[in-house]
């Protein structure tokens, strides 16, 4: 492959990655041909990765004295440069050496507090002064020949309050957890020499009310560039897709910051997929004064481009340059894709001009084992899974997401509804809406902006100044991104409030609304922001209050939610819908519903917090996907129930199903349209099996049997080998196997691992609500069958070799299991440290 990098790498890796059941679908395919680099930074600029070797440390959010005598007299801020915690030779020896991301809050007891019981019960809130504020800290050296450039350390976003402290000085802070800040340090380091950052963060407020985790949970950068650079953020592609040829028109600022005026020009370079350069704009020459900052743009065309679409995510780059007499004093890569995205009030949403329902998942960013702190592996791993089961939509329920999560829906082709975090337009809320649009408006798959979430005062009691706020936030957002609609997830009749302001209509839930809207207002086009909230346990097929299970039959929802059939027959037969984002694709820590402690984390998730799929992942697969499905349960183990009556379900898109017990056949039933099919069957021990067939032939089959107790363990990984630069992950099934070899599906044993070699184990799940066990500690118990274990790849080349052993003395030996997962040399993306 031409000019093959790491980036390129990384992409054609997250095809493979996202499961090898996934390997095969056309999305990868087409994911691993697009090829094309994401945002980057081409010489001279250099954009540094900073996650590595910090130290931690606890501080207290109410006593100076165990809070690095911080806030001690009020003097802090009185003089710059008296930070001694953030200067060279401050002894933090004592302290916790980590990389990032890491979140805190993950690693600590669960507490039974009801007051936590939407975030998760973790002691993290000004009730808990000692586990909610933390300390970061490390060291860099610059290199003498740094001076005279700009130095600035991006976040893409930190979890919470942060204040930033180089050398001895207070350098900014920023208060929420999601939107991404830059400082510029320029003028605090030492160049040719040793430098100290140190990160303060505080989560003792919140920003929403789901689990949020705590800490540096996003990447750190180090930012160098010449004096005179393009602006952050400012670069954009907007196409405009004509009969056989797009309509690039390019923009984006420059900044001097330097000592004299200059005289600058840009150039854009536009390369396709293979690196080739298929189109070129240049932009005359103009005079950028001292601290000033001056507009370029420039069009050209492409001719025949290959648009973005679900199926093939095409996209191209375009470099931008800036020169003076010829010399390139700094560059960007920016991603972009050619795609027409329109939403119609009468027909729905369309892609490229063909109709598409938005079949969407709303989702929290947090998994198991690792909390907020994902790997960037993790997240195309789970995209990866709603990809699977047919989804081509997400939206960033409730705040904007992290790069890695836009940069994997630009390239797997999912589609975004993407939702900043405060529903304001105080300069906080106006600030979070620009950083999110200015960060990602060049990304293909975003369809639509959101400005927030079931915003009951400004939709009612507050409707007045609702409308007004909207408006201002939808103004300001058009202003930033003339290309994309803007509209806001509401829980009523959108009758007024912000939603006056919305260009189109997004409605929560409450299946009694949209009809009788469409009919008073049949030109706003109109989608579900928000439905289903169907809640289920994996593998558990009955619901008991008791032991705060739901039976993963579609049957359960709250009073405002609905089944995954129903809210999906709803929006599947009006035209004018254009499709909806259920609650949700995974479930997240937090929000027990119905139950509370000791469940610690939602039921919502149409797959489990490890992304095991729940039952009902195969109804939205029949029915989203374009593959035959077959999907038959319950498992057949209810040793006890024989003679009970069982009700056996099955998913599936075929034209019909015949269901045998034992081989003796219940009958045939032809599948209804967005339905399920239902036997009741009298328990005993053996096998169920369905056979589906279309067109009169037999195409799927699939088999339950009971199976004889757990007698070994299996333990399988998403990929074999993995990247050996200090940040890939495998993502690893853990099951029990019975004498014959198959998978027990209601073992609840209690597993230990041991992982040596060239990676470390980061966490662990099993995706039960009700599981308090750590995330952290080698050893997990099985629920229905099934937990997951996290290994994360040093950097250096070799293997992770990790063991599964039976934990405990207690409860039948099993046969361990010994899994060696390959390392491989890649090139390091270039970091700090
Ligand atoms: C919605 C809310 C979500 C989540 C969900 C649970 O009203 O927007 O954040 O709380 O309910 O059903």
């Amino acid at each position: 492959m031409p000019g093959i990098s790491r980036r390129n790498l990384l992409r054609s890796g997250f095809a493979l990655s996202a499961t090898s059941l996934l390997a095969r679908s056309a999305w990868a395919r087409a994911a691993v041909m697009a090829t094309t680099p994401a945002n980057d930074a081409p010489a001279p600029r250099e954009r540094l990765l900073f996650d590595f070797d910090w130290k931690f440390q606890f501080g207290h959010s109410s006593d100076p004295a165990r809070d690095l005598g911080f806030g001690n007299g009020q003097g802090d801020f009185a003089k710059t440069g008296d930070f001694s915690f953030a200067k060279t030779g401050f002894d933090d020896s004592k302290w916790r050496g980590l990389n990032l991301p890491h979140d805190w809050a993950v690693e600590l007891p669960f507490v039974h507090d009801d007051v936590q019981n939407s975030h998760g019960y973790k002691p993290v809130g000004r009730r808990y002064p000692e586990t909610s504020v933390g300390w970061y800290r490390r060291s860099f050296e610059l290199p003498a020949s740094d001076l005279g450039r700009r130095i600035a350390i991006d976040f893409d976003g930190a979890f919470r309050s942060a204040l930033v402290f180089v050398n001895g000085c207070f350098v900014g802070r920023n208060d929420n957890g999601y939107a991404p800040f830059r400082f510029d340090l320029t003028d605090f380091l030492h160049y040719g020499g040793k430098n100290s950052i140190v990160v303060r963060l505080d989560a003792s407020f919140g920003d929403g009310w789901f689990y949020e985790g705590a800490g540096l949970y996003r990447h750190v950068w180090l930012n160098k560039s010449d004096a005179l650079h393009l602006g952050q953020w400012e670069s954009t592609v907007r196409t405009d897709v004509k009969s056989g040829f797009a309509v690039l028109n390019l923009a984006t600022v420059v900044q001097n910051e330097g000592k004299q005026t200059e005289s600058a020009k840009v150039t854009w370079k536009i390369v396709d997929c293979a690196g080739k350069t298929i189109a070129t704009a240049e932009s005359t020459a103009q005079s950028i004064a001292v601290d000033g900052s001056v507009a370029f743009t420039a069009t050209t065309k492409l001719a025949n481009p290959m648009l973005w679409s679900v199926e093939e995510p095409n996209l191209y780059a375009a470099i931008v340059t800036v020169e003076t007499n010829g010399k390139t004093r700094d560059a960007e890569r920016i991603s972009f894709g050619v795609r027409t995205a329109v939403f119609d009030a009468e027909k729905g949403f369309f892609l490229n001009g063909k109709p598409l329902k938005i079949q969407g998942t709303c989702n929290h960013q947090d998994h198991a084992g690792v909390g907020a702190a994902l790997p960037d592996r993790l997240q195309y791993f789970r995209l990866g899974v709603l990809k699977e089961m047919g989804g081509n939509a997400v939206r960033t329920s409730h705040n904007m997401p992290t790069p890695e999560w836009v940069e994997g829906c630009d390239r797997m082709g999912l589609m975004m509804m993407c939702e900043t975090r405060q529903m304001s337009s105080s300069p906080e809320g106006l600030a979070q809406l620009e950083a999110m649009i200015k960060r990602y408006r060049n990304s293909p798959s975003i369809i639509l902006w959101s400005v927030g979430n079931e915003e009951w005062q400004l939709q009612d009691s507050m409707a007045e100044q609702g409308a007004k706020i909207a408006a201002t936030m939808v103004r300001r957002a058009h202003e930033l991104d003339p290309t994309r609609v803007v509209s806001g997830a509401v829980n009523g009749s959108n009758a007024k409030g912000v939603s006056e302001a919305f260009d189109i209509i997004g409605f929560n839930y409450q299946l009694t609304f949209p009809d009788d809207f469409h009919k008073k207002n049949p030109k706003r086009p109109i989608y579900g922001s928000e439905t289903a909230s169907a809640i289920s346990t994996r593998g558990v097929y009955s619901t008991d209050p008791l032991r705060n299970t739901l039976s993963a039959y579609d049957t359960n929802q709250p009073g405002w939610g609905e089944t995954a059939e129903d809210w999906w027959k709803f929006y599947a037969t009006r035209e004018w819908e254009a499709g909806g984002f259920a609650w949700t694709g995974f479930d997240y820590r937090g929000e027990p519903t119905p139950y509370g402690w000791p469940s610690i984390n939602s039921q919502f998730g149409i797959a489990d917090m490890c992304g095991f799929p729940k039952d009902s992942f195969f109804y939205y697969k029949a029915w989203w996907g374009k593959e035959p499905v077959l999907h038959l349960f319950p498992h057949w183990n209810f040793a006890g129930k024989e003679g009970e009556e069982i009700s056996v379900w099955v998913h599936s898109n075929l034209d019909e199903v015949e269901l045998f017990v034992n081989g003796k056949s219940l009958g045939s039933q032809k599948v209804p349209h967005l339905g399920h099919l239902e036997w009741k069957v009298k328990y005993e021990s053996g096998a169920i099996e369905a056979r589906g067939s279309k067109g009169g032939k037999v195409v799927l089959t699939e088999k339950r049997e009971t199976t004889g107790a757990p007698a070994s363990i299996r333990l399988t990984a998403d990929r074999a080998t993995i990247d050996a630069d200090g940040e890939d992950v495998a993502i690893l099934t853990v099951e029990v196997l019975d004498k014959e070899g198959r998978a027990v599906p209601t073992a609840g044993n209690r597993i230990a691992f041991k992982v040596e070699g060239n990676g470390a184990l980061i966490g662990v799940g099993n995706g039960d609500p009700n599981c308090q066990e750590s995330d952290k500690e080698p050893k997990r118990s099985l629920f229905n069958g099934l937990a997951q274990v996290i290994v994360q790849a040093s950097k250096n080349a070799g293997e992770i070799r990790i063991e599964a052993v039976k934990d405990g003395w207690d409860g039948p030996e099993l046969t361990p299991c010994k899994l060696t997962i390959s390392t491989r040399k890649v090139e390091l993306r270039p970091s700090v440290g």
